[in-house]
């Protein structure tokens, strides 16, 4: 029996605190509490815990004071006014941020993804050049195409080659590019993650590439971008097909000069970085529609690792379907489950538009729902007619005519962002759904409904 994650929430809001802490401790988490810093160091052992959540402004010394206090990876939480903070924190070396008020289902999955992510990254292997039939990274698949993608990983990690990672949504680009990082030789240096979509654009230019002090009203100091602090390791933009076109611009000089200009500055540095870009979207489309600078496309268009969609990796499905069932039972410390007949059909048979993570999220549903020790189709409740119909869901026929009093807060979600996304800009919808932009981005991944470009 494997021993409960320890968590350490460090928060000085005493009701914040404690509501975190029932949250945690729902999902079978064991928490301790500290409302400083300086508690924190001086009741516990840092390293005994496998994740610190901590607020940033605290009385005292800040929560990113606790970073470099061990090894145990900090999660900041910090409020989404103060999203620059928060972005500051990551280059201190925080895994990640939560911005309040924040959502409980948003934190549990950075809580879960932290642990993981640590968990498998800590008996640092070391690739062997020998072995390349084995899967990367915990990437489970032993189909052909996810073959030749493992073994296509391993060459390309050991280079310096810009790669570009395609794929469907929740399709594992993020794995893959962890991948790299991890069996190349940057991987003693952090690698820097920047979601493109998740950052707003008009921080977007300062926030990659730092700026000089007055540059612009409210550039009080000079600061370091993204790209610099990915010195000597790995940059990973995620969804690079969101960046703005004036920061393409600046891209494409970062990587054809190896050197790095700050916003309104007159001198440039030398950089040393891999880029490593993911995006879900066609980027030779966005090319044709003007979107994407040509000159930029070609230039991270040198590697392309294309991830195949869930539906066409023949029995890997099946062979995923066990391990997670088999993972998920684990964690949540219930018995172990099997699938039922009808449920393997449905599991092979269904499109699964959302991939891995749709076929991640069916199974803990039906984990947490099962009464006997058999998962049927009807726990799994995927929408079969749905997905099967309209590969390409079109986010404007969703149950047009429901009656108010039976939205669900999907369908909430979806209303009003198709309603009101063409008069405002991400970050009012964010604010009036009361969510961050993150989580915002990352709802319109989920619920299939892009973001529309205004250029
Ligand atoms: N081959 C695989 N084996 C095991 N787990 C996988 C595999 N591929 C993806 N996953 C899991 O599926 C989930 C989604 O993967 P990931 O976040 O890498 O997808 P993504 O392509 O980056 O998605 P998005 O486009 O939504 O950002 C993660 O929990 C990941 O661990
Ligand atoms: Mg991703």
């Amino acid at each position: 029996m494997t021993q409960m994650n320890q968590v350490l929430v460090v928060e000085d809001e005493v009701v914040i605190r404690s509501a975190l802490k029932r949250l945690l401790e729902r999902h079978e988490y064991e928490v301790s509490e500290a409302g400083t810093v300086k508690e924190s160091l001086e009741k516990y052992d840092m390293e005994d815990f496998d994740v610190i959540i901590s607020d940033l402004r605290l009385p005292g010394a800040p929560g990113t004071d606790l970073i470099k206090a061990s090894s145990t990876p900090v999660l900041i939480m910090t409020s989404y006014s103060s999203i620059r903070s928060a972005i500051d924190s990551m280059k201190m070396g925080a895994v990640d941020y939560i911005a309040k008020p924040f959502e409980h289902n948003e934190i549990i999955e950075s809580v879960a993804k932290v642990i993981r992510e640590h968990a498998k990254s800590a008996p640092k292997e070391k690739p062997a050049a020998d072995e390349i039939e084995l899967p990367v990274h915990g990437m489970i698949g032993s189909c052909p195409q996810m073959m030749e993608l493992f073994r296509r990983i391993r060459k390309v990690a050991l280079t310096s080659s810009t790669v570009l990672i395609n794929g469907e949504s929740g399709t594992g680009k993020e794995l893959v590019v962890r991948a790299i990082h991890n069996l190349s030789n940057r991987l003693d240096k952090k690698m820097i993650s920047v979601n493109c979509a998740a950052i707003p654009e008009n921080l977007i230019e300062s926030e990659l590439f730092g700026h000089e002090k007055g540059a612009f009203t409210g550039a009080t100091s000079t600061r370091t971008g993204l790209v610099e602090a990915a010195h000597g390791s790995t940059l990973f933009l995620d969804e690079i097909g969101e960046l703005p076109l004036h920061a393409q611009a600046r891209l494409l000089r970062v990587l054809q000069e190896s050197e790095i200009r700050k916003v309104g500055s007159v001198q440039s540095t030398k950089v040393d970085v891999r880029l490593v870009a993911a995006t879900h979207r066609n980027l030779k489309q966005l090319v044709a529609d003007g979107e994407f600078r040509e000159d930029l496309f070609y230039r991270i268009n040198v590697m392309t690792l294309l991830i195949p969609p869930l539906r066409d990796r023949g029995n890997d499905i099946l062979e995923l379907a066990d391990v997670i069932l088999q993972r998920t039972c684990k964690r949540l410390k219930t018995a172990q489950l099997k699938y039922g007949n009808d449920a393997i059909r449905t599991i092979a048979e269904y499109r699964w538009p959302g991939n891995v993570r749709e076929l991640e999220n069916a199974i803990e549903r039906a984990v947490v729902l099962a009464e006997t020790t058999e998962i049927t189709e009807e726990l799994l409740a995927i929408d079969g007619e749905v997905a099967k119909a309209s590969p390409a869901r079109d986010a404007t026929e969703l149950r047009p005519s429901k009656p108010v009093e039976e939205l669900s807060l999907e369908d909430y979600f979806q209303r009003f962002v198709l309603e009101h996304q063409d008069a405002m800009n991400e970050t009012q919808l964010a604010k009036k759904l009361g969510i961050s932009r993150k989580c915002l981005w990352e709802r319109r991944q989920r619920f299939g409904i892009p973001r529309k470009k205004k250029h």
